[in-house]
């Protein structure tokens, strides 16, 4: 068999949702360092990719894409070679369409049509050590007697054959998802295109970005964002397996805007759904519960879970959510959230995840203690707060159909 790309859920970095487009190389450096010096690089967090706003306004005379000299004095190839000498991954971002949503050259066909630069760019990408593309879909080129989808596919296609040909391994971050959602659920040219991006790439954006820092309010809420995210991700579980994930964005825990269980909540709800781990924060100024939520290595061995199953929410009445996630050994993991303003005491019994007729040992993924033979499990958990869990059950278990327990 052919060695996957992304066998679990690509971890690391973005600048996106902290920054936006005010990037340069310091900021990348600094937040690459930071990754390295808080540990979170050791645990996996390893790919630094530079979003939208790193290039020059047009290419070189010979069609090369060029970054912008001012913000990556030393250019991309000494960025990657400096991310490479830490251990870490070098990202990139670039666009399907004829320009980015920011407005820099694309690698698409121009608007009305002609050649794409698909094939050029993977090749300079790959002759800079990039080993992660971010192509978003902003101002994709629809042909007349083309369908928008059709228009989509085309382009990431050829991407994919480009980054084949490119000699590389070259994650292949999709966006095209994300610019056919409409509302949570219920759109089939969604789905349609779900169906597909995984023959492309090893993961995708399938719907709204996560809100991004506001420097000049940075405590405004973002948690109704995280919950948004949550909440369509919920419906396509069944799109991921190793080697292809559905991507909700970028984890903000720790970040201005989530209070200290929310951002707990966020990466315990990520991990549950096999999503990608990318922070898109200030690295070395995330708070302490953020920062011990991203490194708690219980919750990253359920995201990193070799049987790549996404979690299904099996239960839920508009207050709690509850999330059960087949595992590789056998085990479950188990996730509580509670959406309301209050702590509420919650108790789930094993019958709502799947699990008849035994008894289980429960280990709180939080605090890492394990208590045996359990047939509920009982919390009381914060505002916006999630208790997780995972389950080693005893071999009398009768267990319903791992479909019905994952939602699909
Ligand atoms: C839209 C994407 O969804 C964001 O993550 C970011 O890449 C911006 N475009 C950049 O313009």
């Amino acid at each position: 068999a052919v060695a996957l790309l992304a066998p679990t859920p690509p971890m690391g970095w973005n600048n996106w949702a902290h920054y936006e487009c005010d990037i340069n190389e310091s900021v990348v450096l600094e937040n690459a360092d930071a990754l390295v010096s808080t540990g979170l690089a050791a645990k996996g967090y390893t790919y630094v990719t530079v979003d939208d706003c790193w290039m020059a306004r047009s290419r070189s005379a010979n069609g090369d894409l060029v970054a912008d000299s001012t913000k990556f004095p030393h250019g991309m190839a000494w960025l990657g070679s400096y991310l490479h000498s830490k251990g870490l991954k070098f990202g990139i971002y670039e666009d399907a369409g004829w320009a980015t949503c920011a407005g820099y050259p694309g690698s698409g066909k121009p608007n009305g049509g002609g050649a794409d630069h698909f094939a050029h760019d993977a090749a300079t990408f790959a002759s800079w050590g990039v080993d992660y593309l971010k192509l978003d879909g902003c101002n994709v080129y629809v042909p007349s007697g083309q369908t928008k989808e059709q228009a989509y596919k085309t382009a990431y296609d050829a991407q994919a054959a480009a980054l084949a040909g490119s000699g590389r391994s070259i994650v292949f971050s999709e966006s095209a998802p994300a610019y056919f959602q409409s509302g949570e659920w219920g759109n089939p040219a969604w789905f349609s295109v779900l169906g597909w991006v995984g023959g492309d790439g090893q993961l995708w954006r399938e719907g709204y970005d996560i809100a991004t820092y506001n420097a000049s309010n940075p405590n405004a809420s973002r948690w109704g964002s995280v919950l948004g995210n949550y909440g369509y991700n919920r419906w396509i579980g069944r799109y991921a397996k190793p080697g292809n994930w559905n991507d909700p964005d970028f984890l903000i825990a720790g970040d201005p805007g989530l209070t200290a269980d929310e951002s707990r909540s966020q990466v315990a709800i990520w991990a549950m759904q096999a999503a990608p781990m990318i922070l898109s924060s200030k690295v070395n100024s995330l708070s302490s519960a953020g920062l011990a939520a991203l490194g708690n290595t219980n919750l990253i061995a359920v995201d990193q879970d070799s049987a790549g199953r996404q979690a299904g929410v099996v239960s839920s009445n508009g207050s709690t959510d509850v999330l059960a996630r087949p595992l590789a050994n056998g085990d479950r993991a188990v996730a509580v959230l509670n959406r309301t303003a209050s702590t509420q005491t919650i108790t789930t019994p094993l019958s709502t995840i799947g699990l008849n007729g035994c008894t289980a040992a429960a280990k709180d993924l939080w605090t890492g203690s394990t208590t045996s033979g359990v047939t509920s499990l009982t919390a009381g958990v914060p505002s916006h707060g999630t208790a997780i869990w995972r389950l080693t059950p005893s071999s009398t278990c009768t267990t319903v159909p791992t479909g019905q327990v994952t939602g699909d």
